[in-house]
């Protein structure tokens, strides 16, 4: 099943008066089940594919489809209840909310969805259960160190059960060895629930993990090659 179909995606962004064409006519297809890199050095476009993917962001030209959607023809609306349900963020940064504990953070997109209280709590301590924390539920993100906050951040993305995670550069601010187990982390949930994932990455270790790696340059796809 076709996850992600990117065709002739461009995407300017106004910048003081000028353009930046971030993205120039990208052509990319994602099935299900998908374990993928999109490689690339710094101001490529990485960021900008995933967060357009994710629907966080709107294209300028092309037509992206997520699930078979067609994401430009969408309301705001229906682009926030599509990735609410379906769609898993995992950012460079993390992006937990401070004043939350790690079981808040993590429960919270499932009390956004409606989901009931006893469900909310029992997959809350599965996905913790996922990620190797269950002893830290409790805990604020500041007082953990960034391969558990990276952690949290996976957990959160993993309660909902998403067909997709995308996942900006995972391990970019992780030593090696945690990056590593991250990945490992990842790859793991790839296999025993079929979550497709796209992540980026200007790392040689976090490409060799992927079964496909699409490098991107100037906003256009170099190359893209299956393992
Ligand atoms: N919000 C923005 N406004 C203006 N330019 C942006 C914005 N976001 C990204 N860019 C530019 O778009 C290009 C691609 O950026 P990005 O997608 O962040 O690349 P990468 O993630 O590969 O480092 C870069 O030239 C960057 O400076
Ligand atoms: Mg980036």
């Amino acid at each position: 099943m076709t996850v992600v179909k990117a065709e002739n995606v461009i995407k300017d962004y106004g910048l003081n008066g000028t353009t930046v064409h971030a993205l120039r006519g990208v052509n990319l297809e994602f099935q299900g089940g998908e374990f993928a890199a999109i490689a690339g050095p710094s101001g490529s476009g990485k960021s900008t594919f995933l967060h357009l993917t994710g629907c966080l962001d709107t294209i300028t030209g092309g037509s992206m489809q997520i699930g078979g959607s067609d994401t430009s023809k969408m309301s705001r609306k229906q682009l926030a209840l599509l990735r609410r349900h379906s769609i898993g963020f995992i950012f460079q940064a993390y992006n937990l909310i401070p004043v939350l504990s790690v079981e808040e953070n993590i429960s919270f997109p499932l009390t956004l969805l409606g989901v009931d209280k006893n469900e909310v709590a029992e997959r809350t301590a599965q996905a913790l259960k996922d990620v190797g924390l269950e002893g830290m539920a409790k805990r604020r993100p500041k007082e953990m160190s960034g391969g558990q906050q990276q952690r949290v951040a996976i957990a959160r993305a993993l309660v909902k059960k998403p067909a997709l995670i995308l996942a900006d550069e995972p391990t970019a601010n992780l030593d090696s060895k945690i990056g590593r187990e991250i990945l490992e982390l990842m790859l793991a949930l790839n296999k025993s629930v079929g979550t497709t994932f796209i992540f980026s990455t200007h790392d040689q270790m976090v490409m060799d993990y992927a079964r496909r790696v699409v490098h991107i340059r100037d906003g256009q796809v170099e190359s893209d090659e299956v393992k």
